[in-house]
């Protein structure tokens, strides 16, 4: 119904915001695309050697994720009365896929966007903290263990459909699936480059 197409809207006007692009180029360090991976997210910010604008990227383009569910959710009792209506997902879930979906295919830069990570990380703590925290921890261990950031976010995300099965419901297990499955393919380039040994580890500032 309309409430859905408002919320998806919104939660995709709000993940196209390409934070690590505007944060690269206030800080005085050009085009995000044109350094290292050419992503505009975290990791690829962290390449530019400033670790502050880095975080910044990841704490915004998380919050953004996390703010398009709380809204789609503090919205829900103005955009669906009744309470009915909630055939495939609640409106913060529905809010959470459409960030994602902003961050990953941004109308501002002709559909080319980030890999999700961040977004996707955030979106699934504010859908459901504990499947988030999971999530977060895989990343972090992976992180710790083999130091790249593409493979710790493919694992990441391949788990999280696992995660949201045992401590969420089946939208949640739906939204993380989709999730995973944007994710990867975002990240077709840094899987061949894994297969190859050539993936940089995380902090390097070399590669194509
Ligand atoms: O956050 C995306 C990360 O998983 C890979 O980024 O720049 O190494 O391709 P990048």
């Amino acid at each position: 119904g309309l409430a859905q197409i408002l919320v998806l809207a919104g939660g995709y006007l709000l993940g196209s915001i390409p934070f690590g692009l505007i944060l690269t180029r206030l800080g005085g360090f050009g085009d995000i695309r044109k350094i290292g991976s050419g992503n505009i997210g975290a990791t690829n910010v962290l390449r530019t050697g400033n670790k502050k604008l880095a975080l910044a990227t990841l704490l915004l383009d998380g919050g953004k994720g996390a703010v398009a569910v709380l809204a789609g959710r503090a919205l829900t009792p103005i955009l669906l009365p009744q309470g009915t209506d909630f055939a495939i997902a609640d409106l913060g879930v529905l809010a959470g896929t459409a960030a994602i979906i902003g961050h990953l295919f941004p109308v501002w830069l002709k559909f080319k966007g980030g890999k999700g990570v961040a977004t996707g990380l955030g979106t699934s703590l504010a859908i459901n903290w504990p499947v988030g925290i999971a999530a977060c921890l895989t990343w972090l261990v992976a992180a710790f263990l083999f130091r790249y950031s593409s493979l710790s976010a493919l694992l990441a995300f391949a788990l999280s459909p696992l995660y949201a099965y045992f401590l969420g419901d089946w939208p949640q297990v739906l939204f993380a699936a989709l999730a995973a499955v944007l994710v990867w393919i975002r990240h077709h380039e840094n899987i061949r480059r894994l297969l190859r040994g050539e993936e940089p580890k995380i902090g390097r500032k070399k590669q194509a």
